[in-house]
């Protein structure tokens, strides 16, 4: 029963352990040929391989730019005043080297599980099953972070051409003043139309949203420059570095989704070459636009004044113009950005589960793929739903940091995989290296931990909620039904 359908046994088949011991077993890892192997394989059909470069690199950029930088951008700009341009490359810095990483992980080991997949492949089953766990965090419950922030700018879209908005009753959740947000719930549901009709289609839609949002933040900064005072930087970091570092953790989120390209390694047409080059040219394009737009947006706006209304950059455009058709054109266009971020990282959700499933470490039903459209059908129904929920539900500003707690944890993972693939797999050949490994994988896990730390105490305590769930449910489920179990009966 070893490793069935696996390769011949070498070096980096040390996984399957025969010992019977539950240290063993928490530690038995999945070959990176076993891996690589099963890629687009899953119950009843296979998923399609449609995406080249260009499609990848928008589709991390489509899960990156949204929310962050349209919404969360307010909300950092008091804690860090116009120091927040700084926060915002820490946050970057943060992301680039954990992103080398992922590069190099994603060239060597295409598959559809990211993170979870390369930790499964070197550091143990439970180590994956955390790291999955963490990235529920970063794509499922973002989802719904980011379905929140897409219903405050279609407020200010409704405002600003038919002079309605949505009652709070109805576009906020319980705790923010509001019962049940119902926008927040019909984007998710929108995207999910997108993702039952395949791969490539939702592809071509998210490169044209991606299109109008990168306009929409250039508009931004050709039309905010002309607003910009050189005196709003007088008091360049009001409330010191502690404020830029608590800044920092809150926009890492901005930056989350740039690994989203990793999660389409088996709809990839050629994943090896691409993959890694769609991440990496994904996070410098989105980093020089943040920096851009944070830089023209406290330019113009005293920091002070951030402090009413969670479309900031909208309001910005209204101010520095006159006219409220500027501020109106930038809501309309956040509210496709956002609808972007939605839609990939849902898909991002649905491909990890896909992977975990396959491993038996979740429910089967999450590897059905439907012959007809090469999609995971069932997967994409579930992980809407509980999206759409959660989004309408929660608010926003708990669920941003929890998503940034276990996404960098997952990160943090990611440079130590790197790390032991290094030394395990030597031989094996990789499409990008990781340059000065180990010392960049650590200083990318270095800054992982710094941003965890500045996070706030209650982050830190959903966190421990979020994964003690976690670990009820591995235990409960995984632990027996992991398709690596059965060799060690
Ligand atoms: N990075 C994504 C956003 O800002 C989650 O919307």
């Amino acid at each position: 029963m070893l490793d069935q359908g696996a390769p011949p046994q070498n070096p980096g088949q040390t996984a399957v352990s025969a010992s019977p011991g539950i240290g063993a077993r928490l530690m038995r890892r999945k070959p990176v040929e076993r891996l690589v192997a099963e890629g687009g394989q899953g119950e009843g059909g296979s998923l399609r391989r449609s995406l080249g470069l260009w499609q990848l690199t928008m589709i991390s950029i489509g899960a990156t730019l949204g929310t962050g930088i349209f919404v969360v951008l307010g909300e950092a700009v008091p804690k860090a005043g116009p120091a927040v341009t700084l926060a915002f490359v820490i946050a970057g810095l943060t992301a680039l080297f954990s992103a080398l990483s992922y590069a190099e992980l994603a060239g060597t080991i295409p598959v559809s599980g990211s993170s979870y997949s390369y930790a499964y492949a070197t550091m143990g089953e439970l180590i994956a099953w955390i790291c999955g766990w963490c990235l529920v965090l970063e794509y499922g419950v973002s989802v719904a972070a980011v379905a929140v922030g897409w219903g405050e700018y279609l407020n200010e879209l409704l405002d600003g051409t038919i002079g309605v908005t949505i009652p709070a009753a109805l576009s906020a959740p319980p705790g923010d003043g509001g019962v049940f947000n119902l926008p927040a719930l019909i984007v998710v549901l929108l995207a999910m139309a997108f993702l039952l009709g395949g791969a490539r289609e939702s592809a071509r839609a998210n490169t044209v949203m991606v299109i109008v949002k990168i306009g929409a933040l250039v508009l931004f900064c050709a039309i905010g420059v002309q607003g910009f005072r050189s005196g709003n930087y007088e008091n360049f970091m009001p409330l010191g570095m502690a404020g830029v570092s608590a800044a920092g953790a809150t926009l890492f989120f901005s930056y989350i989704g740039f690994d989203a390209a990793s999660t389409a390694g088996e709809e990839a047409k050629n994943a090896q070459r691409d993959l890694p080059r769609a991440i990496m040219l994904s996070l410098v394009i989105v980093t020089a636009l943040y920096v851009l737009v944070a830089a023209v947006a406290v330019g113009a706006k005293p920091w002070k004044n951030f402090t009413d209304s969670e479309a900031a950059l909208a309001q910005i455009m209204r101010e520095v113009t006159g006219q409220t058709f500027w501020g109106t054109l930038l809501a309309f266009c956040a509210v496709i950005a956002i609808a972007s971020v939605v839609l990939t990282v849902l898909y991002g959700q649905t491909r990890v589960l896909f992977a975990m499933s396959r491993d038996g470490l979740v429910p089967k039903v999450f590897a059905k793929v439907n012959p007809k459209t090469g999609t995971p059908r069932a997967n994409t129904l579930i992980v809407s739903l509980f999206c759409g929920v959660l989004a309408a539900a929660i608010p926003l500003g708990q669920l941003a940091d929890a998503t940034s707690i276990g996404t960098l944890f997952a990160f943090a993972l990611v440079n130590v995989a790197v790390v032991v693939l290094r030394r395990t797999r030597p031989d094996m050949p990789r499409t990008f290296r990781v340059p000065l490994s180990p010392v960049l994988p650590a200083v990318g896990f270095g800054f992982c931990l710094w941003m965890m730390g500045s996070l706030p105490a209650i982050t830190w305590v959903v966190f421990g909620v979020w994964m003690a769930a976690g670990l009820v449910f591995y235990f409960g489920y995984g632990y027996r039904r992991s398709r690596l179990a059965p060799s060690e009966k």
